[in-house]
């Protein structure tokens, strides 16, 4: 399962830092903060063009709105006339996370379902357990409105009576539940289904055996099935994975330009020990009021001391790391999200590393994308604490073309004036 190759994956790096080979980007502050009146005029004058026209169904329309959406994003207003159209059109797409895919897809599904058939008739995989829970929160929000429609979760633990078909009409797992729920256990007619959706394919394919369990599903769909994929990277492994999942398809890829890291600043403050990175910390704290951050840390041990560090200073800290079961950490999360913590400190448990250990440039965009949403602005700090960790930075500076400028943390006044 995703959670212990997730855990072993930590475990190596843990090993790999502990014997001195691996000195990387080891804290990485995110803060989010909110729009300047400046901004918002900015975004009221640019034409905001309504959900209405991509959504026929009043009831979700109502959900769209009371999550807050008012307009579609870039990904949004281009995918959902495909998916939506008759015949179903299958459907590549890629943008960078935090762009709104999951919500477009999630519109898409319960656009297509009959509320009063009463089987499965979309099917969603994740690549993990987390990223199906938090997605079928998505559903169910969106949802909201439209009571007739119902989900199931086809995730490890979540087990049913040998024989029984399932009635929902939606159903989100991950690959290998699901699998079984539609061949070994047949709680699932797969011959029914109408839309397919695979999110995160590149995370999808780092799993070992997620591509072929996905594979199996989906050949298990009919040929008019609406097969859906989505993707925040493009590398040629996923693009190949892609081809066999969705046959005959349309294919949306945002360009760089459009995944800017515009709406995020970055500054990188330079450290030698893990005493001064935690200084560094405090003087930023110190000096400008952070909504939320994330902290990034190489190893547990790591981790671990500094939310003890942080806590005793007083911060509501949240901890997160491999060696969690995957229900505590879908629970810190969700914690964190709710704002219950302002503080969460995490080891690397889903980066991704490149050849020589080193998290890529993919990995850095997808952790400070997490900031920055919907002009959201945000704040990334990189520690760096070696000559490793600056190359490291500079080939991010480089692939992103965008400077990275250094930031004396003890000096308050200039910290003041990056958060203006
Ligand atoms: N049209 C929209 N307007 C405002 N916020 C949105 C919109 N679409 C998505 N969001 C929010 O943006 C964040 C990222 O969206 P999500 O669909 O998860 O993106 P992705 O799947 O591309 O990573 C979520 O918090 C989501 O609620
Ligand atoms: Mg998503």
């Amino acid at each position: 399962m995703a959670t212990d190759s997730w855990a072993q994956a930590v475990d190596e790096q843990e090993a790999a830092a502990e014997s001195g080979q691996l000195q990387t980007l080891q804290i990485q502050v995110v803060q989010l903060g909110n729009l300047k009146p400046m901004e918002k005029a900015k975004l009221q004058k640019k034409k905001t063009k309504p959900f209405s026209p991509l959504c026929s169904k009043p009831q979700l329309l109502q959900g769209v709105y009371a999550m807050g959406f008012n307009r579609p994003s870039k990904i949004q207003e281009t995918a959902l006339p495909m998916m939506l159209a008759e015949p179903p059109q299958n459907l590549i797409a890629q943008s960078q996370s935090g762009t709104g895919k999951t919500a477009a897809f999630v519109l898409a599904m319960l656009s297509h379902v009959d509320p009063n058939n009463h089987y499965p008739q979309c099917l969603c995989v994740s690549p993990t357990y987390e990223l199906a829970l938090q997605t079928g929160k998505v559903i169910e929000q969106m949802g909201k409105h439209y009571p007739e429609v119902k989900l199931v979760y086809a995730i490890r633990g979540n087990k049913l009576q040998r024989g029984m078909k399932l009635q929902e009409q939606i159903v989100i797992g991950t690959p290998g539940t699901l699998l079984d729920w539609c061949s070994k256990f047949k709680f699932i007619e797969p011959k029914k289904v109408k839309v397919f959706v695979l999110d995160e394919a590149d995370v999808m394919i780092a799993t070992q055996g997620h591509q072929d369990q996905s594979i199996r599903i989906q050949r298990m769909l009919p040929k008019n099935c609406q097969m859906l994929l989505f993707s925040a990277t493009f590398e040629e492994t996923v693009w190949n994975f892609a081809q066999r999942i969705v046959p005959d398809p349309n294919i949306i890829k945002l360009k760089r330009e459009e995944e800017t890291l515009d709406t995020i600043k970055q500054y990188y403050v330079l450290c030698t020990s893990k005493e001064e990175k935690f200084q560094a910390l405090c003087n930023i704290y110190g000096a400008i009021t952070i909504a939320q951050a994330m902290i990034f840390c190489h190893t547990r041990r790591t981790a671990g001391w500094l939310a003890g560090e942080l806590s005793r200073e007083g911060h509501q800290v949240a901890l997160l790391s491999g060696e969690m079961q995957v229900e505590q950490r879908a629970a810190v999360i969700e914690r964190f999200r709710d704002g219950k913590e302002k503080v969460l400190v995490t080891t690397n448990v889903c980066a991704r590393v490149d050849k020589d250990g080193n998290p890529d440039n993919e990995t850095y965009l997808h952790r400070i994308g997490r900031t920055g949403r919907f002009g959201k602005r945000g704040l990334a700090i990189n520690m760096v604490d070696s000559k490793m960790s600056m190359n490291i930075l500079n080939r991010i500076q480089e692939h992103f073309n965008k400077k990275i400028e250094r930031l004396d943390t003890d000096d308050l006044d200039e910290i003041e004036k990056i958060a203006s």
